[in-house]
């Protein structure tokens, strides 16, 4: 429930009042309650992004969470498992930092971190037919989660496109993403105040 302000509004930040300031702090709070719902429309759209394979991306996601909840990975890793390639639905070069950011403030470290490495991973698999470092994943060498990584990109991702696999739908992941993102967003430390 949102309130009206009574007083000056200001035209432009620099002109807003620490009482106007703590009035609009309500409705960012308010449009919080949105995210499950929004995450789950950003998997949606997913389904028209086929890439030429033979699975679509949201069945490729929907397998890849699939098939982390019957390895009985915890819940932050099945939503990360299920949101991973989220990105491709803005920038297939960049999917995974923008599907990291998109998930940072609800997942845990290791859960956001491994949605942000898995291209790196997954390159063991595909990378030399481009031309490119198909070991990438030296790079996180040092990471407390490099064998999280291995197991998520290996196990699960790497195998997500069979078309014949009895890939749970979204509807059994539905709970698991409202629990996520109904957490309380973490803000980024550049924003915590100072003092
Ligand atoms: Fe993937």
């Amino acid at each position: 429930m949102t309130t009206e302000f009574a007083g000056p509004k200001g035209r432009s930040m620099g002109d807003f009042s620490p009482e106007y300031m703590e009035h609009l702090q309500q409705y960012v709070d308010a449009d919080l309650a949105e995210v499950p719902q929004r995450i789950l429309g950003q998997l949606l759209l997913l389904e028209p992004i086929r890439e030429g394979m033979e699975v679509n991306q949201l069945e490729h996601s929907l397998q890849t969470a699939t098939r982390a909840d019957r390895a009985g990975a915890s819940l932050d890793i099945v939503v990360a498992a299920l949101v991973h390639d989220l990105g491709k639905t803005i920038s297939n070069e960049n999917h995974p930092a923008v599907a990291a950011e998109m998930a940072r403030p609800w997942l845990s470290e290791e859960a956001t971190w491994v949605i942000k490495v898995h291209q790196d991973f997954q390159g063991i698999h595909y990378f030399a037919l481009m031309g490119l470092d198909p070991m990438m994943r030296r790079r996180h060498a040092d990471s407390p989660w490099y064998e999280l990584a291995e197991q998520f990109v290996d196990d699960w991702d790497n195998h997500a496109f069979d078309p014949d696999y009895d890939t749970l739908p979204l509807e059994h992941f539905v709970p698991m993403v409202q629990e996520v993102f109904s957490r309380p967003a973490k803000r980024p430390e550049r924003l915590r105040p100072v003092g």
